[in-house]
C-alpha cells in the first residue's frame, strides 16, 4: 500500500494520534508517497468531465493539501489558481512542486474567500468534515464562487454489503470513532459520512443546482453502475450571492 518513500508505521501512528491539521503537517514530506494523495487516474478523470463545462477563469481547490488539484485546475483554467489548507506544512509543499500558484492558509470551515472563482473543487477531504460541518464548508464555496461558478468533486459508489471493501470501512470509521471517544485531540477521517443522497441535500440547501456525471474512464461496478461521479453543484448566474 505504501511506498518505500512512504511513512513508517511509527510515523503514521504518530500521526493518527494528532490533530488533523498537525498530523497532515507531520505527514507532509512523504504524503505524496501514500495513498492518501489523490490518485492521477481520479484526476484526469476529473479533467475529461470538466474540459467539456469549461474554459473556465479562476480557480480554486478546496483542502488541496500538496496539490494535487493543479493537475485539474492548471489546464482548464485561464486565470489564477489557488489552493487553500489549513496545514502549513501540506501547503509548503504545494508551493515547492507548483510556484505560479497562490497558497492560502485558512480553515475551510470559515473559507476567506468572496466571489472571486469560477471553479472549485476538492479532492480526498469531505471524509475530514463532519456532516454537521458541511452546510458551512459548502455555503463558504459558494460564497467564494462568481455568479455561474461551479463547485466539482469525484464520490465513489458505496462498496456493496458482500464486498471486502465495505467491511473494511466499515471497520476503519468504528476503530476511528473508539479512538475519538477515548483520545484527544480528535482526528476526524471517516470514509462512510459522505453519502450522495446528504451530500447532494447540503449543497441544496448551500444554494446550489446540483447534477452528476459518471467517471467512465475509472469504469463500473459489476452492476453497471459507475465506480465514480463527478458532483457538479453550480451557483447559479443570477442566483442570491
Ligand atoms: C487526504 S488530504 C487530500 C489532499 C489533496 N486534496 C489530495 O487529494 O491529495 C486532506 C487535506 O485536507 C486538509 N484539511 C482537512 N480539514 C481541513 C480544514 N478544516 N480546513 C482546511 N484544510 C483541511 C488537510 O490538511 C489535508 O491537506
Amino acid at each position: 500500500m505504501f511506498s518505500p518513500q512512504g511513512p513508517s508505521l511509527r510515523e503514521l501512528a504518530v500521526q493518527a494520534l494528532s490533530s488533523v491539521e498537525r498530523g497532515y503537517d507531520l505527514l507532509a514530506p512523504k504524503f505524496d508517497h501514500t495513498p492518501f494523495r489523490t490518485p492521477d487516474a481520479i484526476l484526469d478523470a476529473t479533467t475529461d468531465v470538466l474540459r467539456p463545462l469549461g474554459p473556465f477563469g479562476a480557480g480554486l481547490d478546496v483542502c488541496c493539501g500538496t496539490g494535487a488539484g493543479m493537475r485539474v485546475l492548471e489546464p482548464l483554467c485561464a486565470g489564477r489558481i489557488t489552493g487553500v489548507d489549513f496545514s502549513g506544512g501540506m501547503l509548503a509543499r504545494a508551493a515547492e512542486a507548483h510556484p505560479d500558484a497562490e497558497w492560502v492558509r485558512a480553515d475551510v470551515r470559515a473559507l476567506p474567500c468572496t466571489a472571486e472563482f469560477d471553479l472549485a473543487v476538492t479532492f480526498g477531504a469531505l471524509g475530514h468534515l463532519l456532516p454537521a460541518e458541511r452546510p458551512a464548508i459548502f455555503s463558504g464555496v459558494h460564497r467564494a464562487l462568481r455568479p455561474g461558478g461551479l463547485f466539482a468533486f469525484p464520490l465513489g459508489a458505496p462498496p456493496p454489503l458482500a464486498s471486502a471493501q465495505y467491511w473494511a470501512l466499515l471497520g476503519f470509521d468504528a476503530a476511528m470513532r473508539v479512538r475519538n471517544a477515548v483520545w484527544r485531540p480528535p482526528f476526524v477521517m471517516y470514509y462512510r459520512t459522505c453519502p450522495l443522497g446528504a451530500v447532494r441535500d447540503d449543497l441544496t440547501a448551500a444554494g446550489f443546482t446540483v447534477t452528476t456525471a459518471p467517471m467512465t474512464r475509472l469504469g463500473r461496478r459489476a452492476d453497471g453502475t459507475p465506480r465514480y461521479r463527478l458532483v457538479l453543484a453550480r451557483k447559479e448566474a443570477d442566483g442570491p450571492g
